[in-house]
């Protein structure tokens, strides 16, 4: 059931690559809220080809960009700004790779060049985003700039490798940011730290399906899926969320909170 809550907004929504993606169900539910909104992902992401039946769904264009390139990025805002006709009301960051995760490179053993490249592809491309907003102006004010993280920031897992570091450092530059963007043009930005969630990132962690299950058996309302992450992401862009800004707000039906349960504890016994 559709709301308007984002009728007459415009935005950017990146990350979308196949239908199991977040920004994907992001998208279908933009537009299913009244949005325009144009969608990019890294040009190799293109030749899948998944993405043009998205674009094609929501009567939206692709504008191809590296998130590691100003260049590709200052490109993305400016096509965008002309193709929907202003300044945008929304962007969302739905972004993350390790090389070293990849891989296999356990976290003891890093090469230090794939880590400088998860950084910059998951957490630097957030503020170079934001920085290329910031200085075409692009946003209206009380926009809302969203970016997708997860609870490894606060807490170790220790197949999540150096993403735990990308996204720590994700969830500062939202602090950072939001508070120059909120003096600036009163725009706000947060991250939503999502529970393990099946995609192409998602699986590509190591013991991604056993943990899947541990989380889903610790919270109490079970893992969130995409399609409720998406739900959330539509919230923090619609105007009835204006004055949250420089949080990480989890959506993980309550295993953030949790230390123990009774469905785990039943596995122990088991044992
Ligand atoms: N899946 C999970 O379990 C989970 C949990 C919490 C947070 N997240 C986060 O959600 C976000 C979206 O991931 P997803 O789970 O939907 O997986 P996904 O694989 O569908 O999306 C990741 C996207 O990042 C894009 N990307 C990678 N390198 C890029 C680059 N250089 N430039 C532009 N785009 C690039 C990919 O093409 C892809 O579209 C990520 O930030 C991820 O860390 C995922």
């Amino acid at each position: 059931m559709a709301y308007g809550l984002l009728n007459g907004k415009r935005g950017i929504i990146s990350g979308a690559l196949d239908e199991n993606s977040i920004a994907w169900k992001v998208a279908l539910k933009a537009k299913e809220e009244g949005a325009i909104f144009t969608l990019t992902n890294a040009p190799i992401a293109m030749r899948m080809g998944a993405i043009k039946e998205l674009a094609e769904q929501c009567n939206a264009e692709i504008i191809p960009a590296d998130a590691t390139s100003v260049e590709d990025i200052e490109n993305l805002f400016t096509k965008s700004t002309d193709i929907l006709g202003g300044k945008l009301d929304f962007v969302l960051h739905s972004i993350g790779m390790s090389p070293n995760v990849r891989k296999g490179k356990a976290y003891t053993d890093l090469n230090y060049d794939w880590f400088k490249q998860s950084i910059d592809i998951s957490a630097l491309s957030f503020h170079k985003m934001m920085q290329t907003a910031y200085k075409q102006d692009a946003m209206n004010e009380w926009g809302s700039i969203v970016a997708l993280t997860y609870m490894a920031a606060q807490r170790t897992f220790p197949f999540y490798g150096d993403m735990a570091d990308a996204k720590s450092v994700l969830e500062s530059i939202a602090r950072s940011f939001g508070y120059q963007y909120g003096k600036y043009r009163n725009v706000r930005v947060n991250t939503i730290s999502q529970s393990p969630t099946p995609t192409k990132a998602g699986s590509g962690i190591g013991g991604f399906d056993k943990f899947f299950d541990f989380a889903d058996k610790t919270a109490p309302l079970g893992n969130a899926t995409a399609d409720q992450c998406a739900d959330y992401v539509i919230t923090l862009f619609s105007d009835l969320t204006r004055m949250v800004t420089m949080q990480n707000l989890f959506h993980d039906g309550g295993f953030s909170m949790t230390g123990i349960s009774e469905d785990v504890m039943a596995l122990i016994n088991k044992e």
